[in-house]
């Protein structure tokens, strides 16, 4: 594993900015970030958002600020942004083709050993893979919003992608301060979002049937098993209690709990009325006032920061 490494970051949106202020944390990367149109000053403006809160933690200096706006480097030629690259991910809009095309496009523009990494949110990295030749060295590298403060990548095997790429990219991620996981399949949601989506499926489906309302499921979650969660998940847990134990809540529970294939029918009507939540003057599950909502969002930062720094 080399130490020093040159990275790229293709698109300059919401994850784009984010992901180079986060490889730029670590002095052992230079950032260089791609962007067709936003102007350098409006990259470092987000990148001086995102810190500020973590400036007013203590968790970084004005001279560390500095010091990692150095490491970042905003480009409007792609060419100039891959050609040192050791590691590119790209950022650019959910979309199949363009994700394809881009990768196919990199092609003459890298060197033969540069791996392509993908930050889709649900797509399949091995179909994003289709149109390069490079195949071995394409892999999924799923990053969490805010991906400046959250430790996990999801990095995904492709059919084809090697298994050095998969050990290079677990490597660069743990010395950037990631915490990666490795994922063998690549199957729709990887491992978290099944996961999460799962218990939100069952949180709807408790609302849909007046079992309870959003607010009580959420406070269900929040004063019991969330709680305990960072410190014991599902497998540790049944391990504690005892894999008979869930062997007897399984049989009783599963054909009680929600298994449709399709998104909740009540879902599907709040979104048709333009129930959106926080993007709609705050109408969702819950009502919240304009107040509320800026409260959740820096509550939010604030216990992101205080978990992950301790400060
Ligand atoms: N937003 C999230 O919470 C989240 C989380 C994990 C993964 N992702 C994934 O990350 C990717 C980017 O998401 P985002 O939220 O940053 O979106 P975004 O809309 O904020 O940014 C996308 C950027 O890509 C640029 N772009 C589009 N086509 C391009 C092209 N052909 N070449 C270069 N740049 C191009 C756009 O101009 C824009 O700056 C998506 O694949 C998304 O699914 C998003």
């Amino acid at each position: 594993m080399k130490e020093f490494n040159h990275i790229a970051i293709i698109g300059s949106g919401l994850m784009g900015c984010g992901l180079a202020q986060a490889f730029a944390y670590s002095k052992n990367c230079q950032v260089q970030i791609f962007s067709r149109a936003t102007p350098p000053a409006e990259i470092f403006e987000r990148v001086e958002t995102n810190l500020r809160p973590l400036v007013d933690k203590g968790v970084f200096s004005a001279n560390e600020v500095a010091s990692i706006k150095t490491r970042i480097t905003p480009t409007n030629n792609l060419a100039d942004a891959v050609r040192k690259a050791d590691f590119i991910v790209e950022c650019v809009a959910e979309d199949m083709e363009i994700k394809q095309n881009l990768f196919r496009d990199l092609e003459p523009l890298t060197r033969p050993d540069t791996v392509y990494a993908t930050n889709t949110s649900v797509m399949s990295p091995t179909e994003i893979a289709a149109k390069t030749s490079r195949k071995d060295r394409v892999v999924g590298a799923h990053f969490w919003n805010p991906p400046y403060l959250i430790p996990l990548v999801e990095v995904v095997k492709a059919a084809e992608t090697s298994e050095a790429t998969m050990d290079y990219t677990m490597e660069l991620l743990r010395q950037v301060g990631k915490r990666p996981i490795r994922v063998n399949k690549d199957v729709p949601g990887f491992v978290a979002n099944r996961l999460q989506h799962a218990l939100w499926r069952e949180a709807i489906s408790i609302v849909e049937r007046g079992i309870a309302d959003a607010a009580t499921v959420d406070e269900a979650i929040k004063t019991s098993f969330g709680m305990r969660l960072p410190q014991l998940a599902p497998m540790e847990n049944s391990d504690l209690a005892g894999l008979d134990l869930t062997l007897q809540i399984h049989s009783y529970i599963l054909k009680h709990l929600e298994n449709s294939t399709e998104p909740s029918p009540l879902l599907q009507e709040k979104v048709a009325k333009g129930e959106l939540g926080f993007k709609s003057n705050g109408k969702g599950w819950r009502e919240w006032t304009p107040e509320s909502m800026a409260t959740c969002k820096r509550e939010l930062s604030e216990y992101l920061i205080k978990v992950i720094y301790g400060k």
